[in-house]
């Protein structure tokens, strides 16, 4: 891997880096060395939520390749992607990601057991899904095996019955009418102690969460590939009032493939 740009200190951006100076072949071999690149800001321990996504789109822009997003993928990518999980508290995800991936409990990983146990976190993150409908798989391994009991987060009025279900596999947070308030979730996850949250998409739920003004950090892996056809972007649907601006605060380089860490501007 080659470390074309390193995180350095910002006060609201992250922790600093003692990694080589930009530019430098860096030794990310270790995942120790990555969590450090990708290691969340300090304000996470004063109980403030700092929310980031993972996402991986090809040239053009498309965020998935024949329905799923693991022919942009890479062996770095899943690397890197494993420890974002790893540094996380919480993994928020679309309901039809769920569904069009299979999604599967979050594993505990030996090489970050010590780091987890000395900040306070459980094993492995919590899965947390955003639904509405509550079309779940409920007797897929998500809830019939997760290490940390996956949360479903759903409207107020969801149906009562699938509410139910729900409530006897998964801890379900109720918040907003009609569809989720995603502040009010940001909320929930922070007051049980959950500022490390991760966002996998997808899209739909991105883009809401950016025009909600909730996204502090994009991690964008940039796939050498052109795809064209009708895939959507990495967010989707949701309309912001004013772009966003991010600045570029990391970017690692292998066989081709770009890993951005994107963080929002102070403002
Ligand atoms: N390139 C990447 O990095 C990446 C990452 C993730 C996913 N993907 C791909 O993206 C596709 C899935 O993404 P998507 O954008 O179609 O769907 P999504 O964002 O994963 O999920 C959309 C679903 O989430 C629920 N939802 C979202 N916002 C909600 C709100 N405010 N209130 C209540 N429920 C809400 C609804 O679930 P219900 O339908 O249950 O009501 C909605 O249908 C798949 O093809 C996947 O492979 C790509």
């Amino acid at each position: 891997m080659r470390q074309l740009i390193r995180p350095s200190h910002s006060p609201a951006g992250p922790a600093e880096s003692t990694a080589p100076p930009s530019g430098t072949e860096a030794d990310l071999s270790s995942l120790a060395a990555l969590a450090e690149v990708y290691a969340y800001p300090e304000s996470v321990t004063s109980g403030r939520p700092w929310l980031r996504a993972n996402m991986v789109g090809s040239l053009d822009g498309a965020a998935r390749l024949a329905g799923l997003s693991e022919g942009l993928s890479s062996e770095a990518d899943k690397r890197i992607f494993g420890v974002l999980r790893a540094l996380s508290d919480v993994v928020l995800v679309g309901a039809e990601t769920v569904r069009a991936e299979g999604y599967r409990p979050a594993r505990a990983r030996a090489e970050f057991a010590a780091a987890r146990a000395a900040a306070g976190q459980t094993p492995a993150p919590v899965i947390a899904v955003v639904s509405r409908s509550l079309t779940l798989d409920l007797s897929a391994p998500l809830f019939t095996e997760p290490l940390v009991r996956t949360v479903v987060i759903a409207p107020e009025d969801a149906p009562a019955a699938a509410r139910a279900a729900v409530a006897e596999v998964a801890d379900l947070i109720t918040v907003g009418h009609g569809s989720v308030d995603l502040v009010a979730a940001q909320a929930a996850l922070t007051a049980r102690g959950w500022t490390r949250q991760l966002t996998e998409g997808g899209p739909r739920l991105l883009g809401q969460l950016a025009a909600e003004g909730l996204l502090d950090e994009l991690c964008l892996s940039l796939a050498p590939l052109l795809a064209a056809g009708e895939a959507p972007r990495i967010m989707h649907g949701a309309h912001m009032a004013d772009a966003q601006r991010m600045r570029l605060v990391s970017l690692i380089e292998q066989k081709g493939f770009l890993f951005t860490r994107y963080c929002r501007t102070p403002e």
